[in-house]
């Protein structure tokens, strides 16, 4: 077998995006060893940073790198700095979004939940989180009002929400898709009492259901109350199917209920499975630089790379297994840290090797 090479962009970005990166890079340096994998990195500017050296939040030279790599690593964007700017300048909209649509990356993959270990770390009550709860947002990355005719006057503005059939169809196979892996549930969320778009989109969801995945259980709710549901009866999901705007929300919620935004890892992918992978958690300007931010997220993101642009299922299972055993030690950065007995605060390096260190 000839030994396997993969070309992967590094965008950092800005805030803790760095130190959190680091560590991934030591896991992916060790997974290459121990799984004979060879990982080529090429480290480019995006975000505020990239704005303080050329002007733009995504230089052609950064998109050029991604083009020619087999995967993208994310770090996050952002900062104070840079708020000033009109939305479309910053370092959040201004990269993210274009690299989006670029690399037609239309399914955002978020997975959520509490492992046992950490159940203190989640804002719900322990009665509601029993056992912990894991589920899946599938949201839908490239229309709805983000890409809509926008319209901005002295008298009004607007944003178009507008869903193509074909774009709620393949996101609609991605959902099921998964949910034929997981527990066979798939819950749609829309606003379809309200909107047409939304009873567009549930119309499409539906016919794909009948036709394809007729096996797989779906469920229809109104966002309003899937963001209730959310917070009482996290168990009674499996995978969350969304268009852009209200997958946006819902993950935001998934991912606070599950402890820690550091924890939570996320891929965009496009239908060839070329994908970015990012945690779901901003650049955290607050605590930047302190070398106490939380790496997990970062290094699940790395992982997900690797199981679903990759295909490397082993590798993906070491790094998986690394975390949980690392976590099961009680290391605990600083979000995470509760305090118990069993606890112990580390650093962002410190998690790092320890994750590495765990490797199997
Ligand atoms: C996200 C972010 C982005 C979004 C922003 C930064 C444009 O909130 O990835 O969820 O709204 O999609
Ligand atoms: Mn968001």
């Amino acid at each position: 077998m000839s030994p396997k090479n993969y070309k992967i962009a590094i965008l950092a970005g800005d805030g803790i995006g760095h130190e959190v990166m680091v560590e991934a890079k030591k896991v992916l340096a060790t997974v290459s060893s121990k799984f004979q994998i060879g990982f080529e990195f090429d480290e480019k500017l995006v975000g505020g940073a990239a704005i303080d050296a050329t002007g733009e939040a995504l230089p052609a030279d950064t998109l050029t790198a991604c083009e020619n790599s087999d995967a993208i690593l994310f770090g996050s964007v952002g900062g104070e700095k840079w708020n000033s700017l009109p939305p479309e300048k910053r370092p959040e909209v201004g990269a993210l979004l274009p690299l989006r649509k670029h690399f037609d990356l239309f399914a955002n993959i978020r997975p959520a939940g509490v492992l046992s270990m950490l159940k203190n770390s989640s804002p719900l009550k322990p009665e509601i989180i029993c056992d912990g709860f894991n589920f899946t947002v599938v949201r839908e990355l490239t229309g709805d009002v983000y890409f809509g005719e926008k319209k901005l006057t002295k008298d009004f503005g607007s944003d178009l929400m507008i869903y193509q059939k074909s774009q709620v169809e393949r996101i609609a196979r991605v959902a099921f898709e998964l949910a034929r892996n997981s527990r066979q549930k798939v819950t749609n969320i829309d606003k379809a009492n309200v909107l047409a778009t939304s009873q567009f989109w549930r119309s499409v969801v539906e016919e794909i259901h009948a036709k394809e995945f007729p096996e797989i259980e779906l469920n229809h709710l109104y966002i309003d109350n899937a963001t209730m549901q959310i917070l009482v009866r996290p168990q009674n999901f499996d995978i969350i199917l969304a268009g852009n705007l209200f997958g946006d929300i819902l993950s935001d919620e998934a991912a606070q209920i599950s402890g820690s935004i550091g924890l939570q890892a996320s891929a965009s992918i496009n239908s060839q499975k070329f994908g970015l992978f990012e945690p779901m958690g901003g650049s955290a300007p607050d605590i930047a630089g302190k070398g106490i931010a939380n790496p997990i997220a970062q290094i699940g993101s790395a992982a997900m790379m690797l199981e679903i642009s990759f295909g490397e299922l082993a590798a993906t299972k070491s790094i998986k297994k690394a975390i949980l055993k690392t976590l099961e030690s009680g290391c605990r950065t600083a979000d995470i840290f509760t305090g118990f007995a069993g606890e112990k605060k580390v650093s962002t390096a410190e998690m790092g090797e320890e994750i590495t260190k765990n490797l199997e």
